[in-house]
């Protein structure tokens, strides 16, 4: 995965980013606002000798107090002071709970100690601190003292407590920036990570490259022909551009030996293999071709659903032998398309479109007509799919984006390739119009692999 595609993944997945972004502030939200709001209050305490006689002595006091101040950060910390701040507040908390509210650092390099007390009322804050200072200088100078001197040391309060007025904890405005880039961050992480493991196909260079063929047209996902399946001269939408192009990439595809009949093809069902005969069919009668369209999928046909016609009568009758082509052909719109709908479903659809009647079928429908489009099952599930691929000039393959996995297509191109049927060429069908390629797929664009890997 290169930078590249970490900022497409990035750009198709934001909103997860976006969500993260949201969910994480929120919730730290939440959290700081159900928190106990506590307050600190802040003393400091001076360690001094009282010797200061000479010079000397004022040097060899300042060495000592440095090192007892080590010793009394434990003492501050420690539950016999709690003990007896408890006794002169008469607080009814045992002397751990409030030693474990006393917070010490000393400052280095100096005799100074800071004391913090935290406590969930303001005042009770600065009440302990207070008597901190007012009990610590007591049990230091009772540890100190030996039976045949005095304390040498004296603690003295130079910052008495003040009542605090803001909670010192917690701190709602960070605690949200925190949550929200953590949880954004991680978000990006799940972008990349759906992009990475999505397997589906989005390339175009990556489809042409897995079908052995250069994708030749790529449409557009739009309402309009979700509705009505087809886009006909009435409707001249920017939809029916996309059949254009495909219609007249069709002519680049064998200069020499020009394909005549034409089978559309998936790996999957729904990839829009019939919405894409529909289409192209009429894209090439209105440039006054003549154009027989022949619904081969007899399991879900749905070409004569599309057009509105009848589909009661058609190819199965022809291949059974009780129908001629003429009798049951049907015609559709001002440019004439014809069509051959499917027919009564016989109990051995994918035999009967394997057949040498089929062979013979198409042949004729040859010497008639510029193009035959053949709209067929799709390949992985249907087995014999792959025995109609080699009665026809070649195969047009649709891979639905972002929907047909790269080994599915893979797949569906090896069966064909094993049976000896010619793959012409890849549709990127029902792309959606924000995806990348969408804009950067030109217009008349054929996007051949091998090209590519001369260039
Ligand atoms: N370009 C498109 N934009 C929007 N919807 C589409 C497009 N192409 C096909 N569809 C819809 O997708 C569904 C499946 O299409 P269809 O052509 O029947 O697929 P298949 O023949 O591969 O099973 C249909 O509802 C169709 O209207
Ligand atoms: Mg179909």
């Amino acid at each position: 995965m290169g930078f590249r595609d970490v900022l497409a993944a990035l750009r198709a997945g934001w909103w997860l980013a976006v969500i993260g972004l949201l969910v994480g502030g929120l919730a730290a939200l939440v959290v700081s606002l159900l928190m106990t709001p506590l307050y600190t209050a802040k003393t400091q305490l001076f360690v001094s000798t009282t010797d200061s006689s000479t010079t000397s002595a004022v040097f060899q006091g300042s060495q000592f107090s440095q090192e007892r101040v080590t010793s009394y950060v434990q003492l501050l910390q420690g539950e016999e002071l709690a003990a007896r701040v408890a006794d002169q507040l008469d607080l009814a908390v045992s002397p751990a709970r409030l030693a474990g509210q006393v917070d010490v650092t000393t400052v280095p390099q100096t005799v100074l100690i800071d004391v913090r007390v935290t406590d969930a009322s303001p005042q009770r804050a600065q009440q302990i601190a207070e008597a901190i200072g007012q009990q610590f200088p007591f049990l230091v100078s009772e540890l100190e003292t030996t039976t045949t001197a005095e304390s040498p040391v004296r603690v003295s309060v130079v910052r008495g407590p003040e009542l605090p007025t803001a909670p010192s904890s917690p701190r709602t405005v960070l605690n949200v920036v925190i949550g929200a880039l953590v949880a954004g961050l991680v978000g990006a992480a799940a972008a990349i990570a759906r992009a990475h493991l999505d397997r589906s196909v989005k390339k175009p260079e990556e489809a042409a490259e897995v079908a052995g063929a250069p994708v030749i047209g790529l449409v557009l996902r739009h309402p309009a022909v979700e509705a009505n399946h087809v886009v006909d001269r009435a409707r001249m939408s920017e939809m029916a551009e996309d059949y254009r192009h495909l219609r007249a990439n069709l002519q680049f595809l064998d200069v020499d030996e020009p394909p005549k009949v034409i089978m559309v093809s998936s790996a999957l069902p729904s990839e829009g293999k019939t919405t894409v005969v529909v289409n192209l069919a009429l894209a090439l009668a209105e440039a006054g071709r003549r154009v027989t369209v022949v619904e081969a999928d007899l399991r879900r046909p749905r070409v004569s659903r599309y057009l509105g016609l009848v589909g009661g009568v058609g190819l199965t009758n022809i291949l059974a032998g009780s129908a001629d082509v003429e009798e049951v052909t049907q015609y559709y719109g001002e440019d004439g398309l014809a069509v051959i709908a499917a027919g009564p479903t016989p109990p051995n659809p994918s035999q009967l479109v394997a057949s040498t009647s089929m062979a013979e079928l198409l042949e004729k429908l040859r010497a008639s007509n510029d193009f035959v489009l053949v709209d067929s099952p799709p390949i992985l599930p249907v087995a014999d799919t792959t025995g109609l691929s080699v009665l026809v000039d070649g195969v047009l393959l649709c891979v639905r984006y972002g929907n047909t996995r790269t080994d599915q297509l893979q797949q569906a191109s090896a069966m064909l390739e094993r049976v000896g049927a010619k793959t012409l060429g890849v549709i990127l069908n029902i792309v959606p119009p924000r995806a990348e390629v969408a804009s950067a797929f030109g217009h008349g664009y054929v996007y051949d692999a091998e090209a590519s890997a001369d260039r």
